[in-house]
């Protein structure tokens, strides 16, 4: 049965995701970028950094999924918010809706993690737009912010990196379901 790990990553911290799931599975990562034929694949599993609550490539990579019953999705968010924030997770979930068609969502498999940034490597595009965020954001009230702006002030300028190889764990549980 064919499998691929497929990444969108900007700056690089959903793609040491996708390389440490590839080395634990043994299953090949590729970016969305350079796709192969993708229509006899079994499993996909995609992992995309958030960009704006858009999963980076999705949108893309979807037009070249199987189209086959037998076909799964594990589909991996990779953000800055904390994903174990229930309000946040609700965030992306309602997002993801709408960037996957309804028969698809079915056969999909969802997971949240926590990613990285490092202001000094993100481009003029990006850093103008987190500059107008931040504008709009650091006067509420610091109870009142969701967990989603929260994180964005607290690392707003500054490098953090959250990435925790351990949070993988019940991705490859999934992943171990779908090969047997
Ligand atoms: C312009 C921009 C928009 C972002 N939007 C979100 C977002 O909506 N939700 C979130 O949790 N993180 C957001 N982030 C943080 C990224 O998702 C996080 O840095 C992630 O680890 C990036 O993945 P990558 O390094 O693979 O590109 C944003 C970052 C940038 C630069």
């Amino acid at each position: 049965m064919k499998q691929i790990i497929i990444y969108g990553s900007q700056y690089g911290s959903t793609q040491r995701y996708a390389e440490k799931l590839s080395e634990q599975t043994s299953i090949p990562a590729v970016s969305y970028n350079l796709l192969p034929d993708l229509s006899e694949m079994k499993t996909i599993i995609y992992l995309g950094g958030l960009y704006a609550g858009g999963v980076l490539g999705l949108k893309k990579a979807l037009r070249f999924f199987p189209v086959h019953d037998e076909f799964k999705l594990i589909l991996v968010t990779v953000g800055l918010a904390d994903p174990k924030d229930s309000e946040n997770q609700e965030n992306i979930d309602a997002n993801l809706q709408k960037q996957l068609p309804e028969k698809l969502l079915h056969q999909t498999k969802i997971f949240h993690l926590r990613g990285a940034i490092d202001y000094k490597k993100l481009n003029v595009g990006h850093k103008a737009l987190m500059a107008l965020l931040y504008q709009s954001v650091r006067k509420t009230a610091f109870e009142k912010l969701t967990a989603e702006n929260r994180a964005f002030i607290e690392t707003y300028g500054k490098q953090a990196d959250f990435i925790d190889f351990q949070t993988l764990q019940p991705i490859l549980q999934e992943i171990q379901k779908e090969i047997i």
